[in-house]
């Protein structure tokens, strides 16, 4: 059962359930934040990874702000477009989700249909995914478009120890399907792709200094390096699974007003995944924090084998 417990300004922190998501109330974000709600918002990430704040009837240039204060912006996404007007904002309709994943099974390809499980890491094919992401919800459905979120940490922290020796100091390269995500030329003049990019299998938080998983779970792509095909794939088949048991879950319904922010380098997300089934108007406003290149314990950090950094905006 969750508790909502006092902090030190006027927000209220209700987690809701053991290990990820809590329901900050107590803050309109119309208005400038001060410097310790900030840090008791990012002290609350650290703790629940992913945080939901309700009823927040905001402008784009609300959110902007709101984001400013966990770091600097990021464009929209590095293949995809943002808002003509607004190049940090990347606007999401239910609809590109059905695109994207629609298959005729009937038609021979020479890869077989697409058949993702929906759980990432935002933009692991660059070498420097986002820190955080923060998603407000513009029009909503009644029912249906749900977000899901695990936490990478306990993941990592409830394995074996024979298993986290093993992975600690492994790389791998994000993935081998990432060659083809060449998106056509960008407005603002950078190259949408290819990307390629090698990093940790275990990643250190920047902030917390605690390890997580740091791989997209529903990938099937990627291969770890200096190992055989079958020794890569069973352990990567080994940690995605690991990464997604439902006991690391939260699930969040989405309702007019709702805004999530989720900790990037320390959790994974899968959603809509829905959508398959039904067709309602669902549109959502994304922008995301600039993150640093990834940390491996042993130091090891990220690098692109193709493509640019994902760099901040301006
Ligand atoms: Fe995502």
């Amino acid at each position: 059962m969750s508790a909502a417990v006092k902090t030190q300004t006027t927000i209220q922190i209700a987690p809701a359930t053991p290990v990820i998501g809590a329901e900050v109330t107590g803050l309109d974000l119309r208005q400038p934040l001060k410097p310790e709600t900030v840090a008791e918002i990012r002290q609350a990430l650290n703790d629940w990874k992913v945080l939901v704040f309700r009823d927040q009837e905001i402008s784009d240039e609300d959110q902007l702000r709101f984001g400013r204060y966990l770091g600097p912006l990021t464009p929209a996404h590095p293949i995809a477009e943002g808002l003509p007007d607004h190049p940090e904002i990347w606007e999401r309709h239910a609809s590109d989700y059905v695109e994207r994943n629609r298959v005729d099974l009937n038609i021979p390809t020479a890869r077989g249909p697409r058949d993702s499980n929906g759980w990432h890491i935002d933009i692991t094919f660059v070498a420097n995914p986002s820190s955080y992401s923060i998603l407000r919800g513009v029009e909503i459905p009644p029912y249906g478009g749900d977000t899901l979120f695990t936490n990478l940490q306990a993941a990592y922290e409830n394995l074996s120890p024979q298993i986290k020796a093993l992975i600690d100091g492994l790389q791998y390269v994000n993935g081998a399907s990432a060659y083809d995500m060449q998106g056509p030329p960008r407005r603002d003049g950078r190259k949408a792709g290819p990307f390629v990019s090698v990093h940790p299998l275990v990643r250190v938080h920047p902030m917390t200094g605690k390890k997580s998983l740091f791989i997209s779970p529903g990938g099937r792509s990627g291969h770890i390096v200096g190992m055989k095909q079958r020794e890569s794939e069973a352990i990567l088949d080994l940690v995605r699974g690991e990464s997604i048991r439902p006991e690391y879950g939260f699930r969040v319904h989405w309702a007019p007003g709702t805004l999530v922010i989720w900790d990037n380098q320390a959790t994974a997300h899968a959603g809509p995944i829905d959508y398959a089934h039904f067709s309602a108007k669902r549109v959502v406003r994304r922008i995301t924090v600039a993150g640093e290149l990834p940390q491996g314990p042993d130091g090891f950090r990220s690098h692109p084998l193709e493509g640019e950094l994902f760099d901040v905006i301006g």
